[in-house]
This record gives structure tokens, C-alpha cells and sequence, in this order.
């Protein structure tokens, strides 16, 4: 049966985006749609989001808790797709500018509790049909912290949908001092260990996981790690704990935006069998990074937050060694100032191998991912990745972390998988500098002395399938069994509302 499901994040490409997230909150409900399910989204209402979701039709003002004035609740359109777009207009909470958690600065707003609890007591409204009297969701997918106090909050309500949250990252917890919580003004039966009490403070993406009817990350081989304490943060007991409600699906690839075929945003597009195009994007993207302009050098890319999480410090602790080689390597990212000025410093010393660009760039990425031979992702850790998957798509072979979601998307060459036509990378396991550099060289080793290997390795990726599909309806089976069960729990009184069917009705009257 159809369903209809309420999506709620934080972020949603191509409306405001920091990461992976806001890809999946796109791309999947997509999937979902496609697959005729009434999915709808809800987002805070940011200005990007406020100027991009189309006409927009105001549902109703709510009065909710944390503030005094009323809230709007918009509905509009994500850009290009049919999927439905709730807005929550909050302005004192979500009228600024720029990265959805952080101030110009790179510090997070200091009032974050605040403007996400008031984003969950929002998606609580629509959840309960409190605020579209059209529409009642079966099933709230929440994901990442800044939805945690959902399933929390509407634990304590009878007559709820089915709640599900996803783990994106689980370093990231929203945690405040315990006083917030009191700030806030939740309901008191919230602060405790079994709920979102965390080492005497407040974590909101405890409020996720002690309460959703089911928890899942977004590869299988991140859900089996986070339940040990090395990739748990502190949260693999209760994640242990709830270790029969918890799965991973694989995240996929919105082909609409990413693929070499299509891609409207890079110089030439390509196919397996016309390679050659990829060359000449190389070409290109060494010209226009200032590189010198030769098929030879093996062209190295990084794209991605430059955080200790994506292991971007160990690029830099090799890139001596690494560029004794015929080797150049092209950098987009932004995060940490200290390793951003320390990407920049290497670049001076580098000119002719190096290219850093700080900053968000979405032309630059699509144009690294056509033109780069290799991607590095030595992450330390990795719920999914995307990255991985889209230089797949486009020939450009991953060289990655042993890790989560890398593991699970990237077979490791070696001559028995290069044999079996599956090899597609390179991983290497623990996340020492050496190890890199090994791997790396073992690649630059293919590439030069190999090139037929090297190519099967190309054609292997651009033949993967990383749509949606599959994992949309492994979503979708999902929700089902949640809907299903919760509709089972219900009070009886709701049961016996049911209408019963004729042969019902036929087999009552013979009883009699
Ligand atoms: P994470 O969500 O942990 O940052 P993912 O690999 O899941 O990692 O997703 C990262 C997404 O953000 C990808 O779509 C990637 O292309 C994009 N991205 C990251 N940094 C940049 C940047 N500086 N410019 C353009 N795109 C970026
Ligand atoms: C997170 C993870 C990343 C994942 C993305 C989308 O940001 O760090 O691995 O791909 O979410 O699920």
C-alpha cells in the first residue's frame, strides 16, 4: 500500500546543503515518489530555502513552545521535483543567512537547542495533523541530531505515526548543558538515562535513539561498527541495546545530477567509449588550475570537509613524499581553519602539484570528479560517503579508508578481483600516513606501468549501479513493517473502528 511519509532534516540539496545529508534528503524522497508514496519534507525556513521552494502557501500559524510569536508553517516544492516541501517560518530562529548551524565565523549559533527543538515541536505539529488538516503522515523519517527530540517528543503522544530515525554521523550529537534542557521546557519524563540524559547533559540525538521505532545508518558495515565503542561515541551501549531495531541502507547517487553522460556542469561528457573525453576534461581542469598540462601525472583529488573525521591531515603529512613522484593533487574543501591554512602553505611550496581551492564549489566538484584518474577518501571514519560512489560513476578511482560505508561501496584491487572484472579501487586499512602513501604509490604503479589493468578498474566503476532503487525500497519495506506494527499497538478502542469486511459480516451472522 502507498504511505504517506513525513521526512524531516535540516538540510536538503539544492536548497542549503553542508554535506552528504542534504543529498540523501533530496535524492531518496525522490526515490520514494517514484515508487508512488506520498513523501513529503520538511525543513526549517531558511532564506535560501524561503527564495528557491517555488509559490508558497501558508497552512497555518502555530503556537509553539519557545517562542511567543506564532509559527508559519509554508508549503512549497523542492526545485524540480514533485516532492512537497513544508516550511517552518520561525525568523527569529531561522532567518540568517549562510551555513544552517554556524555564524560567519565557523562558530556554531549559540542559540542551536533552541532553534531545533522549535524545529521539532514544528514536525510534532505535522506529524499529529495539527498543521496541514489535509494531510497526516503514517510514518516520520527523522534524521541526524537536529531531529532528535522528534521521536522523543511524540513518544508520549497515543495516537502517533510510526517514527524511524536515521544516523548519518554519530560524532555529531547535539549536546548541550544540562540546563538547556530546563530552557527548554520538555516535558519532564525526558530527562533520564533511558532518554536524553547523556553523562549529565543534554544529547539530542539520544531523543532519536532510545525512542524511534527503528534506527538506521546509512551503510551496512556503519551500523555494525558503531555498536563498539571505537566508532560509538559514547553511544554504543544503548545502540547495543537496540541492537534488534537497528539496520543499515546503503545511501545512493541521484543519477539526475550525477553521471558523466549527462552532467551539464563538466567540459566534455563521456561514456566508456569515449574515454577520451575524460582526457581532455583532465586537460582543462589542469589548465584551469594552473597544473602542468600532461596525461602522465597521475591527478589526485580531495573533495569533501576538510575535518580530522575525512583524514584530509594525513594527505598533508604525505604530500613530501608524494610529490618526489610524477604526481599533482587538486584540493576543494573548507572546514577547519587550521588545516585549511595548512593546505594553503603546502600550495605555496607546490605550485606545479598542487592546487588548493577553500570553499564550496559545486562546478569545481563535478568538473575534479570528470577530469581527476583517483579520489582520495582516507576518512577515518565513514557512515557512507558519496564522493566514493560519483568518481565511480565518472572513471575516477576511489582510493580509500577500510572503513563504513567505503568498504561497502569500493571493491579493493587485487589480482583476484581485477580478474573478476570487480575491482573499482583501493582501500587500505588503519589510518597511518604510511599506509596512504603506500597505496597511493601502489596506484601510481598501476597507472603507469599497467594502464590496461588501470582501465578495467575505470570501466568497472562507470559500470556500477548506485541509483536509488534498490535502497528505496529497502526503505520502503521498512516503513511498511513500522506502519504495520504501530497500527497494531494501537488502543483497541481504534481497532474495533475498522470496518469489517462483508465475508465479515457473513460469517458473524452464521455464528448467531
Ligand atoms: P559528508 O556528508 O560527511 O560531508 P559525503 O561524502 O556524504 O560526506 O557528502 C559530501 C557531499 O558534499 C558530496 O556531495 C560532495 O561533493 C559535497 N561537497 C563537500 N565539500 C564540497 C565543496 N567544498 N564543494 C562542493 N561540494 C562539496
Ligand atoms: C554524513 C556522513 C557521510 C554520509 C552522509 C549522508 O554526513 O558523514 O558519510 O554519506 O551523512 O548520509
Amino acid at each position: 500500500a502507498f504511505m504517506n511519509i513525513l521526512f524531516c532534516t535540516s538540510e536538503v540539496y539544492p536548497l542549503i546543503k553542508t554535506g552528504g545529508l542534504a543529498d540523501v534528503s533530496s535524492s531518496l524522497p525522490k526515490a520514494l515518489l517514484q515508487l508512488e508514496h506520498d513523501v513529503r519534507l520538511v525543513l526549517p525556513a531558511y532564506p535560501a530555502a524561503l527564495r528557491q521552494a517555488g509559490e508558497l502557501t501558508e497552512l497555518a500559524q502555530l503556537k509553539l513552545a519557545g517562542t511567543k510569536k506564532p509559527v508559519r508553517i509554508l508549503l512549497g516544492q523542492l526545485p524540480d521535483t514533485e516532492v512537497p516541501l513544508y516550511l517552518v517560518d520561525a525568523p527569529d530562529f531561522f532567518n540568517r543567512p549562510g551555513s544552517p548551524y554556524t555564524q560567519a565565523d565557523g562558530k556554531d549559533w549559540p542559540d542551536n537547542a533552541e532553534r531545533f527543538a522549535l524545529f521539532a515541536h514544528a514536525c510534532v505539529a505535522l506529524a499529529l495533523g495539527q498543521a496541514d488538516g489535509n494531510w497526516r503522515p503514517q510514518l516520520i523519517h527523522c534524521n541526524d541530531w537536529q531531529t532528535g527530540l522528534v521521536p522523543a517528543l511524540l513518544s508520549l503522544e497515543p495516537n502517533r505515526p510510526a517514527t524511524l530515525f536515521t544516523i548519518h554521523n554519530l560524532a555529531y550529537q547535539g549536546l548541550f548543558p544540562a540546563k538547556t534542557f530546563s530552557a527548554l521546557d520538555l516535558p519532564d519524563e525526558l530527562w533520564s538515562l533511558e532518554s536524553l540524559e547523556f553523562y549529565n547533559m543534554l544529547s539530542f540525538i539520544k531523543g532519536g535513539i532510545a525512542h524511534a521505532d527503528w534506527i538506521t545508518t546509512v551503510s551496512p558495515g556503519y551500523a555494525r561498527e558503531i555498536i563498539d565503542e571505537t566508532h560509538g561515541y559514547g553511544l554504543a551501549g544503548l545502540l547495543r541495546h537496540r541492537s534488534s531495531e537497528l539496520s543499515g541502507i546503503i545511501n545512493g547517487v541521484d543519477n539526475d545530477i550525477w553521471g558523466p553522460t549527462s552532467d551539464p556542469l563538466i567540459t566534455r561528457r563521456y561514456d566508456v567509449h569515449t574515454l577520451q573525453n575524460k582526457l581532455f576534461n583532465k586537460f582543462t581542469l589542469q589548465r584551469d588550475l594552473g597544473l602542468s598540462v600532461a596525461s602522465q601525472p597521475l591527478l589526485l583529488s580531495y573533495i569533501g570537509r576538510v575535518v580530522e573525521q575525512k583524514g584530509i591531515d594525513l594527505i598533508l603529512d604525505i604530500m613530501d613524499e608524494l610529490f618526489k613522484h610524477p604526481v599533482q593533487l587538486v584540493v576543494l574543501g573548507s572546514g577547519d581553519p587550521e588545516i585549511e591554512a595548512q593546505l594553503r602553505s603546502a600550495e605555496q611550496r607546490y605550485p606545479r602539484q598542487l592546487s588548493v581551492h577553500i570553499g564550496y564549489d559545486e562546478q569545481l566538484a563535478h568538473n575534479i570528479e570528470a577530469g581527476a584518474d583517483a579520489l582520495l577518501m582516507p576518512s577515518r571514519y565513514e557512515p557512507c560517503g558519496l564522493n566514493q560512489m560519483y568518481s565511480q560513476l565518472y572513471g575516477t578511482i576511489p582510493i580509500a579508508h577500510r572503513t563504513g560505508g567505503l568498504a561497502d561501496t569500493v571493491v579493493d584491487f587485487n589480482q583476484e578481483s581485477l580478474a573478476a572484472h570487480q575491482a573499482t579501487g583501493f582501500l587500505f586499512d588503519g589510518d597511518s600516513p604510511e599506509a596512504l602513501l603506500a597505496t597511493c604509490l601502489g596506484a601510481l604503479s598501476l597507472y603507469r606501468n599497467d594502464r590496461v589493468d588501470w582501465w578495467k578498474l575505470v570501466i568497472a566503476g562507470m559500470k556500477q549501479d548506485f541509483s536509488w532503487t534498490q535502497s528505496a525500497r529497502q526503505y520502503v519495506e521498512l516503513y511498511a513493517r513500522l506502519v504495520n506494527s504501530r497500527q497494531g499497538d494501537e488502543p483497541e478502542g481504534q481497532v474495533a473502528n475498522i470496518a469489517f469486511t462483508q465475508e465479515d459480516e457473513q460469517s458473524r451472522h452464521l455464528l448467531h
